[in-house]
């Protein structure tokens, strides 16, 4: 689990000989072994988990994949795939000596087809390069994600990726009509299907997509793509509470003539942390709100939006679901709304310890779930700083809680388990998911029998077995 010391140093790590022969396969200067070069594959964006690892391959196409996978399974070597190394519950941590697989460079755009709306991507693209391909041939890719400048098309599949355009476009599932998969004995997998309508047997895909690289590589996808919206409003809304916030969101939807692509809601807490940590961060409205909702409509019609959005804010005041509002008045400033959601994440560590809970309840129940959530952390720690934000649009809820000011750190982390059993109770009164949209990897991995249906992981375990009979890919993360 989260805190447990790491495990010490086994004295299984891989053979020089071995090591060789992996080496072989991708070439010396892409075998990683130095200390200095291993050193970034080995920690995290939140500092919680440090790796372990005596190899860090990166390969630089299927075939080497391939070759990989079926030297690791023929020797019953462990491995590790990472992307971006963004994830945010140490599934891309070698945490007992596995070899990293880095899918970094297979970083090409195999195509863009504007008429049919796929595109063809490894597993290596960084998000960002993934939304600007589509954007060059006048398309939408639609997933967004604070971490889109690092994470990667494998990663964002392998961890079924939400982020800030769920409520419009769907999850990174959602968003994939095929793949190209290495298994875990080197078969290549080629389902890179590009067919919306496909009933010949059952959905492969959706059994790799989410599964954290433990049931085989992803090396490539064909993704959906969307007409680019031709206009787009951002605003930046102060509200009493999330029932206010709820209120609005059913009242956008049945007034504004475009789509709700983004409904965020920030509370005071976590904001004041990112206007602390984000340099240059103003506050965005002249007076200070308990919450806040950054939202963004998008049309393909060419004007109009703003009026529509002015309108829907303008009745939203008059009957008190808002208490103020700013609408970006240039794209400038709708990125500056942005940087400072964005950067919530990084905002959060100089506020001392954080414990994280990743959950979503029905919409509907958001803020009754918000309400019980912090009397009952304010209860077991006195002080403590609930920092909740999130995709209410969703119903999902990053219901951090910061240590008291001025507390010690490792006392109040010690707290960990206790606090996430609290919360998540609540999370199952409400038939809530304890992991909405950062996964299970190690973090989660022990929680997961406590909640999830006892014939789900049995059929888990058996999806394991047969896809990974030596247990190479990604042990000990999910189950
Ligand atoms: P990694 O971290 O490298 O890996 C993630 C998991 O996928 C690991 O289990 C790894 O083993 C596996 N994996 C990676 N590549 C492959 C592959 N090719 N084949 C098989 N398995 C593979 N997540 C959200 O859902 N929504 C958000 O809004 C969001 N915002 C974020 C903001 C910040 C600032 C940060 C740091 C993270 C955020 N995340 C968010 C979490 C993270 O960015 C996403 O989960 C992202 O999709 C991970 O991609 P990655 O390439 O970094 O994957
Ligand atoms: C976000 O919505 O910003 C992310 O999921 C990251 C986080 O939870 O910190
Ligand atoms: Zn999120």
């Amino acid at each position: 689990m989260m805190h447990s010391p790491l495990p010490a140093p086994s004295p299984d790590l891989i053979s020089p000989d071995l090591i060789a022969r992996f080496t072989a396969i991708v070439g010396g200067k892409y075998a990683l072994t130095d200390a200095n070069d291993v050193a970034p594959y080995l920690i995290e964006q939140r500092g919680i988990y440090q790796g372990r690892t005596p190899l860090v391959l990166r390969p630089g196409s299927v075939a080497e994949v391939s070759a990989i996978l079926k030297l690791a399974n023929e020797t019953r070597t462990a491995i590790v795939p990472m992307g971006g190394n963004t994830g945010l519950v140490g599934g891309q941590m070698a945490f007992n000596g596995e070899i990293v697989l880095s899918l970094a460079r297979l970083d090409k755009v195999r195509e863009v087809d504007a008429a049919s709306n796929t595109m063809t991507c490894e597993a290596g693209v960084i998000l960002a390069n993934a939304q600007a391909a589509a954007s060059e041939a006048g398309r939408l890719y639609p997933l967004s994600l604070g971490s889109e400048g690092s994470c990667t098309v494998g990663g964002n599949l392998s961890s079924n990726a939400g982020g800030l355009q769920v409520v419009a476009y769907g999850n990174a599932r959602e968003l994939t009509l095929g793949l190209e998969v290495v298994l875990a004995d080197g078969r290549i997998w080629n389902g890179l299907n590009k067919l919306k309508k496909d009933n010949t047997g059952y959905d492969l895909k959706n059994l790799f997509v989410g599964a954290e690289g433990t049931l085989g590589i992803i090396t490539a996808a064909v993704l959906k793509l969307f007409p680019r919206p031709r206009s787009v409003e951002t605003a930046f809304i102060g509200l009493p509470s999330p029932r206010a916030a709820l209120d609005l969101l059913s009242l956008t939807r049945d007034r504004a003539a475009g789509t709700v692509t983004s409904f965020e809601l920030i509370s005071r807490t976590v904001l004041e942390m990112g206007l602390n940590f984000t340099q240059g961060a103003r506050e965005p409205l002249d007076d200070k709100h308990p919450w806040y909702v950054l939202m963004e409509l998008s049309s393909q019609a060419g004007s109009g939006l703003h009026e529509a959005l002015e309108d829907v804010l303008g009745t939203a005041l008059e009957r008190g679901m808002i208490t103020d509002a700013v609408l970006a008045a240039s794209l400038e400033q709708a990125k500056s709304f942005w940087r400072l959601r964005e950067q919530l994440t990084e905002a959060q560590k100089p506020a001392g310890g954080s414990i994280k809970h990743d959950i979503s309840v029905p919409i509907a129940v958001v803020p009754e779930f918000l309400e019980e959530a912090t009397a009952a952390v304010q209860k077991m720690v006195p002080g403590c700083r609930p920092a909740p934000f999130g995709h209410l649009g969703d119903g999902n809820m990053h219901y951090n809680v910061s240590q008291p000011v001025g507390a010690d750190k490792t006392a109040f982390i010690a707290r960990w388990d206790e606090m996430n059993t609290l919360v998540h109770g609540i999370v199952a009164k409400y038939q809530g998911s304890v992991s909405a949209e950062h996964g299970i990897g190690v973090m989660k991995r022990d929680i997961l029998p406590l909640v999830k249906d006892p014939v789900a992981m049995e059929l888990m375990r058996t999806l394991k077995a047969t896809l990974d009979p030596n247990g190479i890919l990604n042990p000990g993360k999910v189950l």
